[in-house]
């Protein structure tokens, strides 16, 4: 019999692929929001404590969030704004209902919770200090799920890419249309990520459930690529013959009603350090991109 886990946010682009990955591995029991049998909107407490109960699965993985950045900041400040209550409330709804019904929670989160200052990468001992209300609902979150009793992990990641197409365009998709319909803007040379392939994140996360670990864990690629070298990137690897032109983070940023984090890349030397599986390279991840 295969091992019953929860999941919240299975439909979207991270969370669907370990659902879709792993179909032959765990008995998947989501908490949908849009499932029209039995949804669950994670913002209603009674809801998620029902399903949370309703299930033998030991462990809850929380990739639902309100992801739109450029949304979230049109509610900066608003806490009964959605944004908040599906990254704040929503998270807390689902702590209480593990401390009731003795589950592991595995809580997706973002590099969006630094301020993209550090000119290095950002560690696990790096303080929380997001700048923008997504950002800042998303660090309330962390520090709920660290602050509780349960039993519990954090994972985050930066700009996810994976192999195969989802509804909803990732980074190497955005890049890849703009270079083939020639919008692309100018890509900028002094803006830093790390790219984070979803396929094997999604290896990462049933990693966690496997060995039952907990903690704090930065989970994207590792790497610090900008913007310029990341789009050249995809252009040659996916043979696109479109054209990448250099842009300036700085020019950009007076334009911009609100605050972007430079640099949002991060040491995932910890994890590395546990998994049984290496993480494929960013340029190796790129090569296995079907559009
Ligand atoms: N994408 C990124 O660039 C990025 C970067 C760093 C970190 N992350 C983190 O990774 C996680 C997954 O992100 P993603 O890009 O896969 O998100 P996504 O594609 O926007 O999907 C969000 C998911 O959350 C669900 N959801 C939203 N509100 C809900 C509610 N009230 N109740 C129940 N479910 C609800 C959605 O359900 P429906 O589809 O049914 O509406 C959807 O399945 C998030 O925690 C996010 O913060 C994402």
């Amino acid at each position: 019999m295969k091992q019953a886990v929860l999941v919240t946010g299975a439909n979207g682009l991270v969370g669907s692929k370990f659902t879709q990955q792993f179909a032959d591995t765990y008995d998947f029991v989501s908490l949908d929001i849009s499932n029209p049998l039995n949804p669950v909107d994670i913002t209603q407490s009674a809801s998620v404590l029902k399903a949370l109960e309703n299930t033998q699965a030991k462990h809850i993985v929380h990739y639902a969030a309100y992801t739109d950045v450029t949304g979230a900041w049109k509610q900066n400040g608003d806490e009964s704004g959605i944004a908040y209550k599906v990254n704040v409330d929503g998270t807390k709804n689902i702590i209480a209902a593990c401390e009731k019904t003795n589950k592991h929670l595995i809580h997706i989160s973002t590099a969006y919770v630094f301020n993209g200052e550090k000119e290095g990468l950002y560690s696990e001992s790096d303080e929380l200090s997001p700048i923008e209300w997504y950002g800042h609902t998303k660090a309330e979150a962390e520090r709920a799920v660290t602050e509780s009793n349960i039993k519990w992990t954090i994972l985050r990641i930066d700009q996810p890419f994976r192999s195969d197409t989802q509804v909803r365009p990732d980074v190497v998709r955005r890049v890849a249309q703009g270079l083939t319909d020639g919008t692309l803007y100018p890509q900028f040379t002094n803006h830093y990520f790390g790219p984070t392939y979803i396929d094997d994140f999604a290896r990462v996360v049933d990693f966690i459930i496997k060995t039952d670990t907990i903690g704090l864990f930065n989970a994207s690629s590792g790497e610090k690529w900008t913007d310029f070298d990341f789009a050249k990137l995809v252009n040659e690897t996916l043979q696109l013959n479109g054209t990448v032109k250099p842009g300036d983070l700085d020019n950009y940023l007076r334009t911009l009603d609100r605050p972007y984090q430079r640099n949002t890349a991060m040491d995932v030397s910890k994890l590395k350090s546990i998994l049984d599986f290496e993480l494929l390279s960013v340029k190796e991840a790129v090569k296995t991109v079907v559009i």
